[in-house]
């Protein structure tokens, strides 16, 4: 209306004044601000004060300074459902509006980045390099068309180098605006107007496959408007992260076919979506008319594990919706297969991939080992590392109340805003199943097992959740929101402690808006702060972290958790896995150039030549790096992409120099579909608490050598549903206790503990399930020793095959194997064949009947049993004692401490003082990926001069039992237990109502 004025001034002359002075009110006046807060009308673009982006206020807490925001700038989270929708089509309109359109000028620094009078690109004042979107994304003529109103042009422009959109999301990465031409004021909001390119064409009926075209046939894509032809070369894509998601598209956009493996559990998608059904096979899948089809709550949504850390890790503030979309957008693709549960340098090696036909690997493993920070108890209940904390949230569930992340990254925001919005869905839900399971058992009964302490933390959390509801029904009659934030900071809340001011961490300097968002949620900062020591309580849980302060000052930060996100080193096992095929170059892999000569890449995403190359063969087969594994394009999201986007080229040029490989593209996908592909073959019960499943998954089982273990999980998506509980497992660690290479089948030994393990019964002959592994380091089984091994229990399973190889190399076995009870014994001939003498031990009379002569029997512990037999008082030691060169004991914390200490006291007298002892540890674990989740930390410490140590137990599960800290172990295997306590119970009762057990009762 006001235009139509303006083409009139003299007869509108009234109006135009009117309409000014409004504007004037509405711009400077309090009120009109008011009014107009949130609209586009009336907005102006602020100054930027650099040091001032967030407009933080100080406050005191706990004896320190700490920063947040107002009362008044706060807002309530609900649990993980999405907690940004993004901008609306006006704002990201006006967005596209107010960019100036650069690339008129060729200043469009937002793509190319902002250079110096050198040509240098020039650094921000907290000294971030200002080289623009990593992908090269034409902003400037997505902004003009986009604002032109041209829904599906604007995604055509932006695609033609970010294909993978889906994936940048609008609060993923910001390169793009920190180099945008307002350098003093507001950039233009570039992540929003592309977000909302991509949402406007998935939102028209066919959306999404109007997207999915773009990204294969895009006429404004000049050089490449098609795919090409298929070219016979097959290309093995290792972690199905942003990297690599990317990179498998571009390589089958140059005609490649591709196949992806990730350790992670990746859920089925129905196949008339996907394409592919359960088995791997294709099948015809329907187009998407409405993109609402496939989108769900992310608070219901099943954790699928395809996207690396765009799934586990980044958390509610991105559409995880985004994922399925980009999945959908390759695995339809018919020369695409992806395998889910598959660890490459477990079932899949370098060599091995290379031996069934691939012509090229691409690593694309992301980062891995997190930064242990070393300090007292560092290793305490309540402590953990970030990224254990966040892929559990997925998967379980775990955060504690009253925490302190350490940490100043953008992993340390995430996993501050994941702990507080986690905390209340984990006391209501206690709560629940706690007044239900109370209700059918009585409270005296659910309370039976648990300690003291858990009692304490168990009344905590119930207290917490009925004050939580007690505020929503408040609330509810009240007609507001439940201020459930004013609860959880009464409680401790949670703070970021970081060793200096907020302005140099690097959540600020690259993404203050993520620091500003998340003290909306209630985050708190501490700046200064070095982490010293944690306190723990009487039962030697985390009570408080002492810090040190600029001044030298130590203070204490009460906190029942504490999490640790330090940062990460690139995920280079592999390394130390391989020695022969890969070679580092420091903290990462060797890059070298395409004539195999060792380089230094250079440290920006846009480096005049991609150095993607670590490995070349003579006759040109190679090995390539990308994303967080190399140091071009470590850090973020889309440099990632970008990694791929300026790597592929490199790959097709080194696989243009030979012929593909004699195996067709059809051959090698059913080679790995049978090979890989992990299904449940038998479940047969051994005793009343023992099963064995026999899986079916030929490649895992024939990598498999003794001491190794595996991760066994059954899919989300096919599991049982009990009255709204999904009886998922989380993954259990299990040995290979014998093999069928031939047959390609594992036997796992399972002991029904409650929890996940007792879920392994109910599965399936057929069913298809992860088996992730092997994993672990296989044991050491030299020839010419005499070995004594000592299992508990369960932890017989380990040592069979372990046992059977020592012998089989020329050394002797004596094997104490413990029991309870004499009904636990199982699979005696597998003993048998793995020793020389058994000692068969039970802390049941009359105790066991041994079947062979040699054989013992005992009553009593094993430590005992080993005692006695040294002493001759079993009969005569047909292998005398003190020819024992290596012990080996396998079963809990408490029997492998015990053996340990034995060995300093009442044995001593009988043992070689040079003797070596190992124990392979049953610390928790969760991704048992070899450095990633860090959930499988075990202190040592050295007994001479007490030095500590850390290390990850899925990487060698092996240790020298003088060294493990058994303490220390015992308390981590004890994290979670009330919760853990009553989930058993919870999932005893769904047996029930499944009709597999027949009573609830308490364990
Ligand atoms: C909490 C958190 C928040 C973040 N927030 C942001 C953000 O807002 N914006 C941003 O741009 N970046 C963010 N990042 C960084 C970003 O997630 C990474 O830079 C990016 O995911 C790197 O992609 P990638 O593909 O190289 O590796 P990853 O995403 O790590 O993917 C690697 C994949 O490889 C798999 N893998 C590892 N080892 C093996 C093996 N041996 N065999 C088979 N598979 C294997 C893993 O399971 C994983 O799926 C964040 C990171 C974290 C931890
Ligand atoms: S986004 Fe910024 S730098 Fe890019 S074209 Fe627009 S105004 Fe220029
Ligand atoms: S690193 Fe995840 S369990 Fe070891």
């Amino acid at each position: 209306m006001v235009s139509g004025w303006l083409d009139d001034e003299a007869t509108h002359a009234r109006e135009l004044d009117l309409a000014a002075r409004y504007s004037a009110w509405a711009v400077l006046s309090e009120a009109g601000r008011k009014k107009h807060h949130g609209g586009i009308l009336f907005r102006f673009p602020h100054k930027l004060e650099m040091e001032r982006l967030v407009p933080v206020q100080t406050f005191e807490r706990d004896g320190l300074v700490q920063l947040g925001l107002g009362k008044d700038r706060l807002r309530d989270r609900e649990g993980f459902e999405l907690t940004d929708r993004g901008m609306g089509l006006m704002a990201a309109l006006d967005q596209a509006n107010y960019c100036i359109k650069c690339h008129n000028q060729r200043k469009d620094s937002c793509r190319t980045g902002l250079r110096e009078k050198t040509a240098e690109f020039k650094k921000s004042q907290f000294g971030v390099t200002l080289a623009g979107c990593p992908l090269e994304e034409k902003i400037s003529e997505m902004n003009l068309v986009k604002g032109q109103g041209f829904t599906i042009g604007a995604r055509a422009v932006a695609t033609v180098d970010n294909r993978m959109a889906a994936g940048t999301g609008h609060r993923i990465c910001n390169d793009c605006m920190k180099a945008c031409i307002f350098q003093k004021q507001e950039p233009v909001d570039i992540p929003q107007v592309e977000t909302r390119t991509l949402k406007d064409v998935l939102k028209l009926p066919w959306g999404f496959e109007i997207y999915s075209l773009l990204t294969r046939w895009n006429p404004l894509n000049l050089s490449r408007p098609l795919p090409r032809e298929t070219t016979g070369y097959k290309v093995l894509v290792v972690g199905l992260g942003p990297a690599g998601f990317t990179l498998a598209h571009h390589l089958l956009n140059e005609g490649h076919a591709v196949v992806a493996v990730d350790g992670l559990k990746i859920e089925p998608l129905p196949a008339e979506l996907s394409g592919v059904d359960a088995a791997g096979r294709r099948v015809p899948f329907r187009p998407i008319r409405d993109i609402h089809e496939i989108n769900e709550s992310l608070d219901d949504r099943v954790m699928a594990g395809f996207g690396g850390v765009a799934e586990y890790g980044i958390t509610g503030r991105w559409d995880k919706n985004f994922l399925k979309i980009i999945r959908l957008l390759i695995e339809r693709r018919a020369t695409f297969q992806m395998f889910g549960g598959v660890r490459f340098g477990g079932a899949l090696t370098i060599d091995r991939a290379f031996e069934l036909g691939f012509d090229h690997i691409a690593l694309c493993a992301g980062a891995g080992r997190p930064t242990v920070l070393s300090m007292e108890n560092g290793l305490a209940r309540g402590v953990r590392q970030a990224s254990d904390f966040l892929m559990a949230l997925q998967l379980t569930g775990a955060a504690k109340k009253s925490s302190v992340v350490v940490g100043g990254g953008l992993t340390a925001i995430d996993t501050a805003t994941e702990s507080l919005a986690y905390y209340p869905v984990q006391v209501e839900k206690f709560l629940s199943r706690y007044e239900t399971l109370c209700a059918e058992i009585g409270e005296h009964d659910v309370r039976a097992a648990w300690t003291k302490e858990e009692q304490q933390i168990a009344d905590e959390f119930l207290d917490h959740a009925r004050a939580i509801r007690a505020e929503r029904a408040a609330a509810g009659r009240e007609d507001r929101q439940p201020d459930l934030l004013s609860l959880l900071n009464g409680w401790g809340g949670v703070t970021i402690a970081y060793r200096r001011r907020l302005i140099d961490s690097p959540s600020y300097t690259l993404n203050h808006e993520e620091v500003a968002l998340a003290m909306q949620e209630g985050i708190r900062f501490a700046e200064g702060l070095t982490p010293v020591r944690v306190e723990v309580d009487s039962f030697g849980h985390a009570a408080a972290l002492d810090v040190r302060s600029a001044s030298g000052a130590t203070q204490r930060m009460p906190a029942r958790s504490i999490i640790v996100a330090a940062g990460t080193h690139p995920n280079t096992v592999l390394q130390r896995e391989d020695p022969l095929n890969m070679f580092l170059d420091g903290r990462y892999f060797q890059a070298l150039d395409e004539e195999g000569k060792p380089v230094q890449p250079e440290r920006i995403a846009k480096p005049s030549a991609a150095r993607v190359l670590t490995s070349l063969r003579a006759d040109g087969r190679g090995i390539s790096f990308f994303g967080d594994l190399h140091p071009s394009f470590a850090g973020n999201v889309v440099k990632a992409m970008a990694s791929a986007k300026l790597g592929y080229p490199v790959v097709s040029r080194v696989l243009s120099r030979r012929a593909p490989s004699e195996e067709t593209p059809e051959t090698l996908f059913d080679k790995l579909n049978t090979g890989l592909h992990a299904m449940v073959e038998n479940v047969v019960r051994l005793t009343p608490n023992i099963v064995e499943v026999i899986v079916k998954a030929p490649l895992a089982a024939r990598a498999f050598e003794p001491g190794q273990f595996y991760r066994l999980q059954n899919y989300e998506t096919l599991a049982a549903r009990v009255n709204g509980t999904t009886l998922a497992m989380e993954g259990l660690a299990l040995t290979g206790a014998s093999v069928d290479r031939e047959r390609g089948l594992l036997s796992t030994i399972v002991l029904e503990m409650g929890g996940s393990s007792d879920l392994c019964a109910l599965l399936k002959p057929g069913e298809p399930v992860v088996l992730m592994g092997p994993t672990g380091a296989p044991t050491e089984t030299p020839a010419g020793e005499t070995a004594l091994l000592a299992g508990g229990g369960l932890g017989n399973a380990v040592l069979f095959s372990i046992g059977q190889t020592l012998r089989a190399r020329g050394s002797k076995v004596i094997y104490f194997a413990g029991y309870k009870k004499l009904i636990d014994r199982y699979k005696v001939e597998e003993i048998e064949r793995a020793a020389d003498i058994v000692l068969w031990c039970s802390d049941e009379a009359p105790g066991l009947k041994p079947t062979r002569p040699q054989d013992r029997a005992f009553v009593g512990n094993i430590v005992e049993a080993m005692l006695a037999y040294a002493r001759g008082e079993v009969g005569p030691a047909t292998i005398p004692f003190r020819d024992v060169d290596r012990v080996i004991a396998i079963g809990s914390d408490g029997m492998m401490r015990a053996v340990a200490q034995a060995r300093h006291t009442v044995l001593a007298p009988y043992l070689k003082h040079e003797h070596c002892a190992i124990g392979s540890i049953n610390s928790p674990m969760q991704c048992m990926m070899k450095e990633i989740c860090a959930q499988c930390l075990q202190l040592h410490k050295d007994p001479q001069t007490g030095a500590e140590t850390v290390v990850f137990t899925c990487f060698n599960q092996d240790q020298s039992l003088d060294h493990v800290d058994f303490n220390n172990l015992h308390e981590r295997l004890s994290q979670n237990s009330v919760e853990e306590k009553l989930t058993k119970l919870w999932i005893n009762r769904c047996l029930v109502q499944l009709g597999v057990r027949t009573e609830l009762v308490a364990q």
